[in-house]
This record gives structure tokens, C-alpha cells and sequence, in this order.
């Protein structure tokens, strides 16, 4: 441990190299503490996470009162299985459904795991509620989804890279554009197999889509129409990120299934949930669906105090003062510029488009030099940044981070 904690970036990312599957391409800096919106590497460097962990880290890095709810549930008890209640379990089911408003809550860990719970809870629904013919039972999907990494997932995924041979792939499932009602009352027209709707309420790994004002409530309205059941994956987009606490909120839509994961833990440890009300949650019984840490003592600890964070910070209420002031800056700065051509977003989930061929490396570029500037942020796409920074920010931080965004973006204007 002492030869290891010796060791430079450049070493520690070798050993990642060496011994770790490739399955990610890092920016190249080696952290090794965070606090609140901030993250220092090995050397000692300060920076900005404008990441968070993929908005899991929403609540500020280390958050004294996350973390002291994990050390003392540590400390007490960490995992009994299902197999045996625990004295958390309930306790942070009941805090949980009451604090977003749904009858019942399937614990589970990632939010791909999550996801699939989902998917499964929307089969059975279909078969054993709606009457659709066994093995039936199609659920409609959008374009450009990301909601993880399962071989059911990517199963109606449609990027090459995390398809590629890893076929045969999982059937049932109908993509359609995203942002477009027409597709989605054509796809559940003449079809009754049809069980479900999953979509994200904005399509963050495909680039921070923000779909036209009335989709989602239009969307809604369609699937009860068709009897069909209306699931949210709030994966990135829940728990404050976009201004309110769902994305749904925005136009006060009540998904049927709601998926959340990431920033239900403040990022300090893996949990998961799937909500629903009885009429649908009830088809499943003893043995149909489970993890062993799913629900664990830990989990229901970090998630109510994380939850509580959420709400007595105001975070969905700082998220949207400061994602307002973020664009309208940086809108202020695109308008002379030739290297940034967009933002988008709503709260602190934002992107910008760097004005480039899709496949060049300008973004990539960009944030090499935003790190050299102190600021860490990732492309998600070819040309798209996205700009998530933790939803504890106060105004002064933000109008750094976008003075140090604008001057690296100047340092590439053509
Ligand atoms: C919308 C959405 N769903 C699901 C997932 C998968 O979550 P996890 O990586 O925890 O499996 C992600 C991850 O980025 C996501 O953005």
C-alpha cells in the first residue's frame, strides 16, 4: 500500500491499463479525494467535477451527512439477504414512496439492473393484468436510449459499439423516434401486444436531448389511452438534476413505472429502485424477481439521508436558478463564437455542441484543456460536452466555471 500511494498518474494509469479491462476510455487525470463540487488529483490539483459521476454524485462529493449514514449503518449491520426483514428496509421504503409519491418500491443496486426490474415488471403486468397473449407482450423504446449495459438492454440499443457482437439479442421491443408523438400513436395503434413505453425524459448519454414542451405529457396521455403503462427512466435525470426532482415534473407527468438509480445514493454507493403503485407492482410475488444486496441495510441508510439532502438543500430549486444563469452566459459567449455552436438543457444537466465534424477529437481536446484549467468534464457523444457539475454549487462557483469555460473554448476559436 505504501509503494502504491508513491506512485505518479502516469503509474496508476498504467496499472489500470495493464490490469483493468479496457472497457472505458478515461480523461487522463488520477483522482484521489473530493469534497462538495470539487476533486483533487494525486499531485494535489484542484478542480471542478462538472461530471458528478454521471449525475450520481448530485449531493456534492463526501457529503457529511451520506457519509455518516453509511459509516454508522456499517458499523451496525450491512446485509442480511432477503432471506430476513432488516430494520431499514421498510423504514426507507415507506420514506422513499411517500417522498415520490408511489405505493410500493422494488429495491434494487445499479440502475441498469434497475432497468431491466422494470422491463420485467411491465412484462408480467401486460400478461397478467392487460391479457397479452404469452410471450407477446412488445414494450416501445426510443432511439438513441442509453439505459445501460444488459444483453436485454442493448438489446434495443442502436449504438454499434455497445451492440457489437454480443448478440443474440433479447426480443419484444418496438424503437421509435424520440420527440415525436406521431411515431409513438402509430406504433400503439392496431397493435395490443403493446405493454409498455420506456423513455428517458431526457436523453442524456445521447447528447442532453431535451424533448419539445408537451412530449411528455402527451406521451402519457397516449399511453393511457392505449392501456399501455408509461415507464420513466430517471436514472441521470432524477433526484434534483434537471431543476425539479423528476424531469417528469416539468410538465407534471406521474410515469406509471419510474426508474431511478445514481443520485438516489449521492453517488456513495450503488442503489437502485423501480416504484410503482399496487396495481401494478402486486403481479409480482415471492420468487419472481431479486438481488442479494438489493435493499441491503446500507443502501436504505445512504438513500434517506440522501434523499433528505435533496430536499432540505433545496438542490432541484439551485439546480434551476443555476442552469438558468449557465445557458444564458454561455448563450451570451456562443453568439460571437465559431467553436461552440449550442447549449442545451434544463437544471444543471447542459451540453454544448462543439462546431466540428463529428468524428473529430476537438471535444476531446476541449476537455484536456478544461482539465488544465481546473474543470472536468467528459463528451458524450462525438462533438457534445456534457456539463453536470454537482447540484450543491453556489452562484459565485458557477460563474467561475464558466469563466473557465469560456476561456478554453477561446483558446480553440478557428
Ligand atoms: C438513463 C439511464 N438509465 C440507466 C443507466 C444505467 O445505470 P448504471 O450505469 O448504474 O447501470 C444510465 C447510466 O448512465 C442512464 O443514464
Amino acid at each position: 500500500m505504501a509503494i502504491l500511494e508513491q506512485q505518479t498518474s502516469q503509474q496508476l494509469i498504467e496499472l489500470e491499463n495493464e490490469y483493468g479491462a479496457h472497457n472505458y476510455h478515461p480523461l487522463p487525470v488520477v483522482l484521489s479525494r473530493g469534497e462538495g463540487v470539487h476533486v483533487w488529483d494525486v499531485d494535489g490539483k484542484q478542480y471542478y467535477d462538472f461530471l458528478s459521476a454521471y449525475s450520481a454524485v448530485n449531493q456534492g462529493h463526501c457529503h457529511p451527512k451520506i457519509v455518516n449514514a453509511m459509516v454508522q449503518q456499517a458499523q451496525t449491520l450491512t446485509l442480511t439477504s432477503r432471506a430476513f426483514h432488516n430494520d431499514m428496509l421498510g423504514k426507507y421504503e415507506k420514506f422513499a414512496c411517500e417522498f415520490f409519491g408511489f405505493d410500493k418500491l422494488l429495491p434494487m443496486n445499479t440502475g441498469a439492473e434497475a432497468v431491466e426490474t422494470a422491463l420485467k415488471l411491465c412484462r408480467k403486468w401486460a400478461y397478467e393484468v392487460k391479457g397479452i397473449d404469452e410471450n407477446k407482450a412488445e414494450i416501445i423504446v426510443c432511439e438513441n436510449n442509453f439505459h445501460g449495459r444488459t444483453t436485454t438492454i442493448i438489446s434495443f440499443s442502436n449504438d454499434p459499439v455497445a451492440r457489437k457482437n454480443f448478440g443474440p439479442f433479447t426480443n419484444g421491443f418496438i424503437k421509435i423516434a424520440y420527440d415525436n408523438l406521431e411515431a409513438l400513436e402509430a406504433a400503439l395503434q392496431n397493435n395490443p401486444n403493446i405493454g409498455g413505453f420506456l423513455v428517458e425524459p431526457i436523453q442524456g448519454e445521447a447528447g442532453v436531448y431535451v424533448p419539445s414542451k408537451g412530449y411528455l405529457t402527451k406521451a402519457k396521455a397516449l399511453c393511457e389511452q392505449y392501456n399501455v403503462l408509461f415507464i420513466a427512466d430517471e436514472v441521470q435525470t432524477g433526484i434534483a438534476r434537471t431543476g425539479k426532482l423528476l424531469a417528469v415534473n416539468h410538465e407534471n407527468v406521474t410515469p406509471d413505472i419510474l426508474i431511478l438509480g445514481k443520485a438516489i445514493s449521492g453517488g456513495v454507493y450503488p442503489v437502485s429502485a423501480v416504484l410503482a403503485n399496487d396495481a401494478i407492482m402486486d403481479v409480482i410475488k415471492p420468487g419472481n424477481h431479486g438481488s442479494t444486496f438489493g435493499g441491503n441495510p446500507i443502501a436504505a441508510a445512504v438513500a434517506m439521508a440522501a434523499l433528505e439532502v435533496v430536499r432540505d438543500e433545496k438542490l432541484a430549486e439551485n439546480a434551476e436558478t443555476l442552469g438558468t444563469i449557465f445557458r444564458s452566459e454561455l448563450n451570451k459567449y456562443i453568439e460571437t463564437s465559431n467553436i461552440a455552436s449550442l447549449v442545451r438543457g434544463k437544471g444543471l444537466l447542459n451540453a454544448i455542441l462543439v462546431n466540428d465534424e463529428e468524428d473529430s477529437d476537438t471535444a476531446w481536446n476541449i476537455c484536456l484543456a478544461l482539465r488544465d484549467n481546473g474543470l472536468l468534464a467528459k463528451p458524450t457523444h462525438g462533438n457534445i460536452i456534457r456539463f453536470a457539475p454537482p447540484l450543491v454549487m453556489n452562484e459565485e462557483q458557477l460563474l467561475d466555471c464558466v469563466n473557465i469555460i469560456i476561456k478554453t473554448l477561446m483558446q480553440f476559436e478557428k
